[in-house]
């Protein structure tokens, strides 16, 4: 299989309108079965996410009656799905919001993707005990400083294979392993994160059932987002012109041996 494009659109929640006249009459009736204010509020953020991204992917007009017939339904597993005047789009989408952000991922070709946004916070010893291998584990017991970074980092890995399988977490968490990669020194990526936002990719490697997942992630000042592809993908391409997470500060990993365990981490196959 050929190296997958993946495109992707952060949308602010502030960023969607008020009024529902942008909501198909499908996705009207789905929204009113939902009584849970923050769920309403994330699955409005998801549908203008999604119909933003791919009015732009597409190169669509965006009237109002244009943004309408872009249908953002589920599947009974809860993968999103696209409608749009009956054609076959033949493009993957996955999507996920957090804190306020909005994100989708699209992918040409029919391929499998996923992603996600976490919060980076401080999350327990046994939360990584629960969730995490025990490979995964001793990993992290490496790391001192960032690993709040890196447990953020990690969960969303698994949730973006999760998505990306379209299983979510009926699978058990463990049975995905993740393993970070990075292919620069911490200290030759801190100085291309300040060069330049884009430097501050970074890519990891999964594994479930046999098969193996390609991921990309970026971690900004309070934000990770992680994106995997059934196969090799290449650097997530931002679908906005500019200024893309522009209330997002980067940041980047610090501790320097660190990076050359990720480096190692890359020999691994299982
Ligand atoms: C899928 C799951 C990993 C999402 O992670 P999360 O961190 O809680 O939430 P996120 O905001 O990152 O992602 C939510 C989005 O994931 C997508 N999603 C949900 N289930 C999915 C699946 N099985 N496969 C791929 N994507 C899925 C949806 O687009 C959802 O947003 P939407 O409901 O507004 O369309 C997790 O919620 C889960 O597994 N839930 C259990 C399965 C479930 O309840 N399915 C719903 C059946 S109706």
């Amino acid at each position: 299989m050929e190296s997958v494009n993946v495109y992707y659109f952060l949308e602010r929640e502030t960023e969607v309108p008020e009024n529902d006249d942008w909501l198909s009459p499908a996705e009207m009736a789905r929204l009113s079965t939902m009584r849970c204010p923050k769920r309403r509020a994330d699955w409005r953020l998801g549908r203008w996410t999604a119909k933003r991204a791919l009015a732009t992917y597409f190169d669509w007009p965006d009237g109002i009656g244009d943004v309408r017939a872009i249908e953002i339904l589920g599947l009974p597993n809860g993968a999103p799905r696209i409608v749009h005047h009956s054609e076959d789009l033949n493009i993957a989408i996955s999507l996920s919001h957090r804190a306020g952000w909005g994100l989708c991922a699209l992918a040409p070709g029919g391929r499998a993707i996923g992603c996600d946004l976490e919060v980076i916070e401080p999350r327990s010893r046994s939360f990584v005990e629960d969730y995490f291998t025990g490979q995964e584990q001793a990993f992290l017991d490496k790391w001192s400083s960032d690993r709040d970074v890196l447990v953020s980092l990690m969960w969303s890995a698994k949730e973006s294979v999760l998505k990306t399988i379209q299983t979510g977490l009926t699978v058990d968490t463990r049975d995905v392993l993740v393993t970070v990669c990075d292919t620069t020194s911490a200290s030759e990526r801190r100085q291309q994160a300040f060069e330049s936002r884009s430097a501050a990719w970074g890519s990891f490697q999964a594994w479930w059932a046999g098969k193996s997942f390609h991921g990309w992630y970026r971690c900004t000042d309070s934000l990770v987002s992680t994106f995997s592809a059934d196969n090799e993908a290449s650097r997530p391409i931002s679908l906005r012109i500019s200024g893309d997470g522009s209330g997002l500060r980067l940041r980047s990993l610090t501790k320097p041996e660190a990076a050359e365990e990720m480096l190692g981490s890359q020999e691994l196959q299982v």
